[in-house]
């Protein structure tokens, strides 16, 4: 039994969990930032600040939640890359610090990785099969669109990416447009049900490569038809992070835009799946916890998918404490140590 604490602090969550052989979850503590609300996106110093101001806590919180204590841990992990460095560097310092006090291996971990390994999550006393290789594995974040073939464990191979604007970012851009507030994906999620997904016809980018996605278009029509549905009279009005009241048209514009969004990584899923013998598609990576996504994939493959909950699609410790685990168990060789804001999960 290999008991790992597991810190994440990439972005704007501060996660601590303790997870057992990468799968069983004792504990997941995540305290989301909420300070980036007024500004409508994350300023990276915050970020860091607030980090460093909740790690600590957060990890007491998931050692009690999980009935243990530092000395009865083995490992101790943490997210290395890619993210903002100053976030990075608070969380894997912290578990570097923790590791080295308590004389336990600490171990880094690839962010993209852990999106991918929650898939292998489960919480309460009955484990699920585990997901079947190989695998075709979309990770959708708030930074990254990531295709990829998942060959074995930790061999990725990438199939494609997105050329511009990650999935998530262009739902916060959009929900910012709409008059919805931030992170966007939730709350376009939201208005969505509400709204007609077929009101707007919006293009879909048609690229040469076969599996990578743009979003550039698709935003800046979403931004024409803002601007024409909105008129010119409140062109020079408050500025978008500013809270107004939902426009009778953002429903429609945020089904439309979700049903575009989905639909065009959808495709390339269904595409790669058809293409490469696997057994099994998973999702990974906060757009993921998008339930029309995972219809709209379901709808157009045949084979066994595999979705996180929505919490753990979202960042969090436990998917930290999952990748640590099998990167471990499958060849420490390519484990980051050193904390760097770019690191790709395939090339
Ligand atoms: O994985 P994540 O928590 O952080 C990063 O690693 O970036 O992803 C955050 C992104 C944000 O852009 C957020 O708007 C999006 O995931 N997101 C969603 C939903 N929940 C979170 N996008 C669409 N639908 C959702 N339900
Ligand atoms: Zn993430």
């Amino acid at each position: 039994m290999t008991r790992i604490l597991s810190v994440e602090t990439s972005c704007d969550e501060t996660g601590v969990a303790v997870v057992e052989d990468g799968r069983h979850i004792l504990s997941n503590v995540v305290a989301s930032q909420t300070v980036h609300e007024r500004t409508g996106g994350i300023v990276p110093e915050v970020a860091a600040r607030e980090h460093l101001r909740q790690v600590d806590p957060v990890a007491r919180e998931a050692l009690e939640r999980a009935e243990t204590t530092l000395e009865h841990v083995d490992v101790v992990a943490a997210t290395v890359g890619p993210g903002l460095i100053g976030a990075l560097l608070v969380g894997a310092n912290y578990a570097r610090g923790l590791a080295f006090a308590a004389g336990k291996p600490f171990v880094g971990v690839n962010h993209l990785e852990g999106h991918v390994y929650a898939n292998w999550l489960y919480e309460g006393d009955e484990a699920p099969p585990e997901p079947e290789l190989p695998a075709v594995v979309l990770v959708v974040s708030g930074a990254h669109s990531d295709l990829v073939l998942m060959e074995d464990h930790r061999r990725f191979r990438l199939l494609g990416r997105t050329l511009d604007d990650a999935a998530g970012e262009a739902y916060d851009k959009v929900a910012r447009l709409v008059g919805l507030g931030f992170p966007g994906g939730p709350l376009i999620e939201r208005a969505a049900r509400s709204g007609d997904g077929k009101a707007f016809p919006f293009p879909k980018a048609d690229l040469a490569s076969r599996y990578d996605v743009s979003f550039s278009g698709l935003k800046t029509a979403v931004l024409r038809l803002v601007r024409d549905l909105e008129g010119s009279s409140s062109r020079g009005g408050p500025p978008p992070s500013t809270p107004r009241p939902l426009a009778p048209w953002a429903p429609d514009v945020a089904a439309s835009f979700q049903r575009t969004i989905n639909e065009m990584l959808a495709e390339r899923v269904a595409r790669a799946a058809a293409e490469f013998e696997v057994r099994t598609v998973m999702l990974g990576g906060g757009v993921a916890a998008n339930l029309a996504l995972r219809a709209e994939i379901q709808r157009r493959v045949s084979l066994p998918l595999r979705v996180p909950p929505p919490k753990l699609c979202t960042d969090n410790g436990a998917m930290i404490g999952a990748a640590a685990y099998f990167s471990m168990r499958h060849g420490a060789e390519g484990i980051p140590t050193l904390v760097r804001s770019n690191m790709p999960l395939a090339h």
